[in-house]
């Protein structure tokens, strides 16, 4: 299962008819980064570059210039050179760029600096995310000026520069059927992972243990690498939202929060899973787990085409003022914990994110002021969660350092919703049966 170059066409044409005839779009994919003089980071390409293209070499960019004759999508990478695959591996070069990748026209990226100026001249707007590649936008800066030096010889220059991102953000936003797919796949793959980590914890591991055993399944199953550094976090560590450390024991009695999922060609899986260590919830831990799972089902059953983006965290909101009033962790009344916030304590971020290349994918929350309403193929996760902090003033003891979060992958469909991460034990009981069995 793979995206097609069909598809990849599909995504450039759709771009280049929201850009102005006289426009050109400049798209860099990510530098390298270097970790020593002489060793890499993993490579991973720029999303919106991807998204477009395909292509996932380093050093490249697209450009497209609408109603350009000799062609709109041209592709600048690196030479095919055999002394350099020998060491870095297969380089797909400037043919393939046009018969496999569907570049008009493929230059060496050594000509890139120097094709730049000619390029631009003679159009009238640039789109160009400035500031997320400096070397480009330095690049940019070089070209525009040589040519602001030539302009008294009738030389056009943009004078305008528009974020790219706007419109390629828009357009990712929204999956097609085939990203769906990949996003399932990941999805399904990390669903493998917490299972298996459902069943081999056990007191005295080590959060290491769980994040290993996770890192396995994960690239035993296809995926690439990890979406997210995995957060594996004991006890009171799940009460740090973005805990990296998974280094502390697991101990009896204690939940174990786990938020890890996988990447798949590129697309992002993101699951939190809460069980008890030792396979047994305590009163306090389930009564707080079956809220939050509580505030999960209310917010899944408002999904669908048309409803808008805040009403997930409005209704999980609804949920925990009144699971926390009657349980006695709150005072008041419902309406008064909603206008004073004071939820916030123990509940400190959104309903979730969109999802798809990036874990907190691309795409605007609020459009013209509004929420986005939500529409077909958008991706996103659902993650309440419940962090009792022992930190927290006037907290019953009882309650210390309970930290639940319940995080599913859904897409929006034609009515409704469908869940990219099923097959997961959610209830509590459901859980002490599969890590007993
Ligand atoms: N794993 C990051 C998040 O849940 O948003
Ligand atoms: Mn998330
Ligand atoms: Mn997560």
């Amino acid at each position: 299962m793979k995206i097609s170059s069909a598809e990849y066409k599909t995504r450039r044409q759709k771009f280049l008819a929201q850009l102005p005839k006289n426009a050109i779009a400049i798209l860099p994919t990510a530098p390298e980064r270097h970790k020593t003089a002489d060793s890499y980071y993993d490579y991973h390409p720029d999303n919106s570059f991807y998204y477009l293209t395909g292509y996932d070499e380093p050093n490249c960019v697209a450009v497209f210039m609408p109603g350009r004759t000799e062609g709109e999508f041209l592709l600048f990478n690196m030479l095919k050179i055999r002394e350099q695959e020998i060491w870095t591996g297969f380089r797909v070069g400037q043919e393939a760029a046009v018969s496999e990748y569907g570049a008009n026209q493929a230059f060496p990226m050594t000509e890139f600096d120097q094709m730049l100026p000619e390029l631009l001249t003679g159009r009238e707007s640039l789109y160009f995310a400035l500031g997320r590649n400096p070397e480009y936008d330095q690049k940019i800066i070089l070209a525009l000026n040589e040519l602001r030096g030539r302009v008294r010889s009738g030389v056009a220059v943009p004078d305008t520069i528009i974020n790219v991102e706007k419109i390629i953000f828009e357009m990712r936003l929204i999956k097609t059927e085939a990203e769906i797919d990949l996003l399932r796949t990941a999805g399904q793959i990390s669903v493998g992972a917490h299972k298996k980590i459902m069943k081999i914890c056990k007191p005295g591991m080590n959060e290491f243990h769980i994040a290993a055993e996770i890192m396995y399944e994960l690239l035993n199953g296809g995926c690439q690498s990890t979406a997210y550094g995995s957060i594996v976090a004991g006890g009171e560590n799940g009460i740090v939202l973005h805990y990296q450390a998974n280094n502390a024991e697991l101990k009896s009695g204690d939940l174990l929060l786990v938020d890890a999922g996988g990447e798949y060609q590129f697309y992002d899986a993101d699951i939190t899973t809460t069980f008890p260590v030792n396979g047994k919830f305590s009163t306090e831990q389930k009564l707080i787990y079956d809220l939050v799972l509580k505030a999960q089902h209310a917010a899944f059953s408002k999904i669908k085409p048309g409803i808008a983006w805040w009403t997930l965290q409005e209704t999980i909101l609804q949920v925990f003022a009144e699971g926390l009033l009657a349980l006695g962790i709150l005072q008041g009344s419902v309406e008064k914990i909603l206008e004073d916030k004071s939820y916030f304590k123990f509940y400190m971020h959104n309903s979730g994110h969109w999802l798809g290349l990036d874990t907190h994918d691309v795409g605007a929350y609020k459009v013209n002021g509004e929420w986005r309403k939500l529409a077909k193929g958008m991706v996103f996760t659902v993650e309440p969660g419940l962090y009792l902090s022992k930190d927290i003033p006037g907290l019953d003891p009882k309650w210390h350092d309970i930290a639940v979060r319940i995080e599913d992958d859904v897409v929006v469909t034609e009515s409704g919703y469908d869940i990219l991460t099923k097959g997961l034990p959610r209830t509590t009981d459901e859980i002490e049966a599969f890590m007993k069995g």
